[in-house]
């Protein structure tokens, strides 16, 4: 990360540059209450998260990434998938106000990129979904413009001993630093120049196969079209089918209604859902639950 900041520094020897490395950070974990949720829902964007502003340094990190032009996720390969410390901020996003609708516009999102490390190949998500974290950090997978993952780098700091990967890194920085100063200049987002994947939407290089054997990008739920040529397998998605990405304006729209229409019915619900549980779950929940022994802290 430090030499992806020397890139950025390379074309803009001003530039604010900084690192927040969340080992060092305290985020509570998300509870899943939804209160945050449905408070957006109801048009209150100040309120943040039950837990307090204060009580953790996730509301620290948001004014952070508010006041950015750039955002650059790294993280190692943790069993396949980037590192829970990483998805523990990421389901925090909820609590962060308005940040993810004043940045979910091609025009208001950051400029974003990312890169992963692996021990050995044993990293198939890792790549994927830092591609899909720093999209939620920086507001679309249109400002996402670079990324890139590294395998065979397990024992500590042996990237130091892989000149390639420094070389990568800065490279990033400088293309970080352009796509910035070329939306300054245009409005515009700059082209993705990361590893290709097979999603022209998301650049992930997965894929679902529905029991019915219809073909889809998993991170997007775009159906695709699949043909062997050479042996080959080649999968395409249309124009028409990648508006309808998750992630874009379609799909963003249809999951905000769906959560809506969710909260609806368990508001419609509340007094059967209070009756089912309290006669057939509560003290089976009690009776059940695995008590944890006092710490020696
Ligand atoms: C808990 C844990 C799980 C790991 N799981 C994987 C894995 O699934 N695949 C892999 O290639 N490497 C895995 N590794 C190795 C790390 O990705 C590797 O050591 C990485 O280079 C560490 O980067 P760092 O030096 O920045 O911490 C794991 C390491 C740890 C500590």
């Amino acid at each position: 990360m430090t030499e992806v900041l020397n890139g950025v520094r390379s074309v803009d020897p001003g530039a604010e540059v900084g690192f927040v490395n969340l080992q060092d950070a305290e985020i509570k974990s998300c509870i899943g209450c939804e209160t945050c949720m449905k408070k957006h829902i109801a048009g209150d964007y100040d309120f943040r998260c039950v837990h307090g502003v204060d009580q953790d340094h996730f509301h620290f990190i948001e004014m952070q990434m508010r006041s950015a032009d750039a955002i650059i996720v790294s993280a190692p390969a943790y069993n396949l998938l980037p590192p829970g410390i990483l998805i523990r901020f990421l389901n925090k996003m909820h609590a962060s106000g308005d940040y993810r609708k004043v940045t979910q516009s091609v025009e208001a999102c950051k400029v974003g990129a990312c890169f992963s490390i692996g021990g050995t190949d044993w990293t198939d998500y890792t790549p994927n979904i830092m591609r899909m974290i720093t999209m939620e950090l920086v507001g679309v997978y249109n400002g996402v413009i670079d990324s890139v993952h590294f395998d065979f780098l397990n024992a500590f700091q042996t990237v130091m001993l892989s000149p390639e990967v420094t070389e990568r890194m800065h490279q990033m920085g400088v293309n970080v630093a352009n796509a910035v100063n070329y939306k300054k200049e245009t409005g515009k987002n700059a082209e993705y120049v990361g590893t290709e994947g097979i999603c022209t939407y998301c650049h992930s290089n997965l894929l679902r196969v529905d029991p019915d054997g219809s073909v889809y990008c998993p991170q997007c739920n775009v159906k695709g079209s699949v043909e062997v040529r050479d042996g080959k397998l080649c999968v395409s998605f249309t124009e028409e089918e990648l508006t309808k990405s998750r992630w874009a304006p379609y799909g963003q729209d249809l999951h905000i209604e769906n959560i809506a229409k969710g909260h609806k019915k368990a508001a419609i619900g509340i007094e059967d859902i209070k009756k089912n549980y309290n006669e057939n779950f509560k003290e089976l929940v009690s009776e059940y639950r695995i008590g944890f022994p006092a710490l020696n802290k």
